[in-house]
């Protein structure tokens, strides 16, 4: 694991910027692995300021999406196909077509699971995915739970991420129960993960995630078995990291 501190919420966001960057740069036509929530908004808003000054070129990139809630479309403010649109895809020039989240409106939500699959195969993989972590040590969708979930499955969200999600909705009850999201087998075949994090609410599950147990009751443990991690997150977030482990600092 490579540990990268930044300052803050913006160095943070200009860090994992570079590391996006090297990859689009090094293959243009690579598959990228993408996260919404308030973490990587500012990794996208640098990504859009290097593409504005022609820096970055993201015509032939691919990109997969972790999730999305079942039950909203494309065009609900607070889906993630939205999200992206909105802080990503309409301000660079990808080509849409080569943009996938997973459909949150699909009849068979099943079939939709291993559609997503087949896709992420017929892409060759993911070059490198971008991820958050949830205050409950979640990646993607997968919440804490007996088992490690491998392919793109139906979860029905924990009352912990309910909570922590509903800041986005006008009211608790409208936070979708169920999300589709890509397995912990798909996420850790990325041949390489930037996970990012921010603020002291994250400090103590990093701590947890990267350095306690590997077990599915925190599903980003599991990351701490990738042979190509590199953790990009600010002082805030790693200050229990920093008091359990100096040595790294
Ligand atoms: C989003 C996702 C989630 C978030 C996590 C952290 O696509 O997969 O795992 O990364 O919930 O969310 P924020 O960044 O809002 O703290």
């Amino acid at each position: 694991m490579k540990l990268i501190r930044a300052k803050d919420y913006n160095d943070m966001s200009r860090k994992a910027a570079n590391v996006v960057s090297a990859t689009v740069i090094l293959r243009p036509n690579c598959v990228l692995g993408l996260a919404t929530g308030s973490t990587p908004v500012g990794m996208y808003k640098q990504l859009i300021a290097w593409y504005e000054k022609g820096d970055l070129d993201f015509k032939a990139v691919k990109s997969i999406n972790l999730d999305e809630y079942v039950g909203l479309d494309a065009y609900n403010d607070q889906g993630y196909r939205y999200f992206m649109n909105e802080n990503l895809f309409n301000h660079v020039n990808i080509d849409k077509s080569n943009t996938s989240v997973p459909n949150g409106m699909a009849a068979d939500v099943e079939q939709e699971c291993r559609r997503y699959d087949k896709h992420i195969a017929d892409l060759g993989g993911v070059d490198l995915q971008v991820l958050g972590i949830g205050n409950n040590g979640h990646i993607g969708f997968n919440e804490p739970d007996e088992a490690f979930e491998q392919q793109t499955h139906l979860v029905d969200l924990a009352q912990k991420t309910i909570d922590a999600n509903s800041r986005f909705f006008a009211s608790i009850d409208d936070v979708p129960k169920q999300a589709i999201t890509m397995g912990i087998k798909s996420i850790m075949q990325a041949k390489a993960i930037i996970l990012l994090a921010s603020g002291e609410g994250k400090a103590d599950i990093m701590e947890t995630a990267l350095f306690g147990p590997i077990t599915p009751k925190v599903p980003a443990s599991i990351l701490q078995l990738h042979p190509n991690l590199t953790v990009v997150a600010d002082e805030a977030a790693l200050q229990v990291v920093a008091q359990k482990h100096p040595e790294l600092f």
